[in-house]
């Protein structure tokens, strides 16, 4: 919970500037998920910087190729290593204490933890490799291996946007209010309770009457039980990790 309380503490008086690096083959799209909401807001207050890489860059050939045949024969293209090894050496060398982060689903499965973990670094790459394969000789540049779940998407794409947008939430004064990183789920390895608001009716269905009675310490009690409850019937295992 430390990160919680220096968030709270530092709040945005103090910028933290974190710059993420992508590279992909398809810088065209990142345009539009970053361009709104809070991410687009943490860019305008310098607190984040995201960086698009176009492997095509990085290529020394006329055709500016970027994968080929499979030794040994199958199906599919491998993404060839020099012009990703030559994009992750490029930013090392701008960027010294750089993260540098594969998305694959062979990677270890991404977690809340790994958010505020990763928050602390300054510079992150973000690699995207198509799903079908990439020269096995990439691995050995970069230091973790990430997955946001299994199941295959067809590139690292979508899965960097989901880790970017989680960690850039963990920067201080990235959120408006610094607080509700306190409440959310998975923060306290909770579900949230169920949340309501105006009309007090809707098609016969009534809000609990103990949020409208105005006593906070027992819509508090109400908050943890229904936080239980819910955790319980829906992820009992995250019951565990408490
Ligand atoms: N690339 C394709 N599928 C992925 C996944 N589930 N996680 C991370 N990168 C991926």
């Amino acid at each position: 919970m430390e990160y919680v309380k220096q968030a709270i503490t530092t709040g945005a008086s103090n910028l933290t500037v974190m710059q993420f690096n992508i590279i992909t083959l398809f810088p065209e799209m990142f345009g539009d998920p970053f361009n709104a909401s809070i991410l687009k807001r943490a860019q305008e207050k310098s607190l984040i910087k995201i960086e698009l890489h176009n492997l095509r860059d990085y290529c020394k050939d006329k055709h500016r190729v970027t994968d080929d045949l499979p030794y040994g024969g199958g199906v599919g293209m491998v993404m060839k290593p020099e012009p990703l090894i030559t994009a992750i050496e490029a930013i090392k060398t701008s960027q010294p204490e750089v993260r540098t982060l594969l998305m694959t689903p062979q990677g270890k499965r991404f977690e809340q933890n790994d958010a505020v973990r990763l928050a602390q670094y300054s510079f992150l790459t973000l690699v995207c490799c198509r799903y079908e394969g990439v020269d096995e000789r990439v691995r050995s540049f970069v230091d973790e291996e990430v997955s946001i779940g299994d199941y295959i998407l067809t590139g690292g794409e979508l899965p960097s946007m989901v880790v970017i947008e989680a960690i850039a939430r963990m920067i201080p004064g990235v959120l408006g209010d610094a607080n509700s990183l306190l409440d959310e789920s998975f923060t306290q390895s909770m579900l949230e309770a169920p949340h309501y608001t105006r009309p007090r009716v809707f098609k016969d269905m009534e809000v609990p009457e103990v949020l409208l009675s105005g006593n906070h310490a027992e819509i508090e009690r109400w908050r943890q039980k229904q936080a239980l409850k819910r955790t319980k019937e829906r992820r009992p295992d995250l019951l565990s990790k408490v």
